[in-house]
């Protein structure tokens, strides 16, 4: 993971030692919409507004670590090594080049040809509850990226979540997806009154593109009001560029457009955890 220069890295402000963190899930029913790029972006913006931040991946692809251009062996270790017993906590919470941000990534599992073992454990191992237990008493903001769908990994970290966030792509036929996690969300929020939907984030919306602004719109009307989040991500070059140099856009072309929306919907999201 590259960062800029020393002087980006001071961070404006500390979390106080003092206050309990809080987990933040990023769910989203259908796949490729954007999950992983908000999450690593979210919490590097997060981070760099001098916010304690912790990135988890619990998605067993993996893509956290690529995101991030984490190539250490030490990283290889993760999440899913600490629900096996055979990792500490001090282990597979890793630093980054960031003061402010550290990352477990999802571990061994991500080489596996099956992920059976891991979707049990987090589902059923008190191990899971207990991490994020113990990163929020440490005064972590836990920003956890997840697989797409409802399965047992999502409605685990939503059952230790106190926020969600769903990224939804401005593309025609949006809506169905979203009306399918929207209600199991809802089933989330009375099993754990403790968690709140943040909102619906729109993602690679095209600015002057009909369809797209179409789209944006009839969401938005859809939808119930202030559900869909004012910040909306654009679709840009410079994030997959981001991307596939494993870099956080808002490190690497921090005046792209999309780096400038992460930038918001961290400050949104640092108002609504304070
Ligand atoms: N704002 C954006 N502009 C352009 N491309 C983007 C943007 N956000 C994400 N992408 C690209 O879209 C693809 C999917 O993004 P990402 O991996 O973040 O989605 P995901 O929801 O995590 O996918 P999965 O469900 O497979 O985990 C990636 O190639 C990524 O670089
Ligand atoms: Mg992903």
């Amino acid at each position: 993971m590259q960062t800029g220069t020393v002087t980006e890295l001071t961070p404006a402000q500390a979390t106080p030692a003092n206050s309990v963190g809080q987990v933040v899930a990023v769910v989203s029913q259908k796949g490729g919409v954007g999950k992983t790029t908000t999450a690593i972006n979210l919490a590097t913006a997060l981070a760099r507004r001098g916010i304690k931040t912790l990135l988890v991946d619990a998605d067993p692809q993996g893509s956290v670590r690529h995101g991030l251009g984490l190539n250490s062996a030490a990283t290889k270790v993760g999440l899913s090594d600490y629900l096996t017993g055979t990792h500490g906590m001090h282990e597979v919470v890793r630093p980054t080049n960031l003061p402010w941000l550290r990352v477990v990534s999802v571990g061994s599992v991500s080489d596996s040809p099956t992920h059976d073992a891991y979707l049990q454990q987090v589902a059923s191992s008190p191990r899971t509850s207990e991490l994020f237990e113990r990163a929020r008493e440490r005064g972590y903001v836990v920003i956890v990226d997840t697989p797409p769908g409802l399965g047992p990994v999502v409605h685990r970290v939503l059952a230790c979540s106190q926020h969600v966030l769903v990224p939804l792509q401005c593309e025609p036929l949006a809506l169905q997806t979203t009306t399918q996690i929207l209600r199991g969300i809802r089933s989330s929020l009375t099993d754990n009154s403790g968690l709140t939907l943040d909102g619906i984030l729109l993602t690679m919306v095209e600015p002057g593109n009909p369809t797209s602004e179409r789209v944006a719109k009839y969401v938005r009307e859809q939808l119930p009001a202030g559900l869909v989040l004012d910040t909306v991500i654009p679709r840009t070059a410079a994030s997959v560029e981001a991307f596939a140099a494993g870099q956080p856009v808002v490190l690497r072309s921090p005046d792209d457009p999309a780096a400038q929306a992460y930038r918001s919907l961290a400050a949104y999201l640092a108002g609504r955890l304070e």
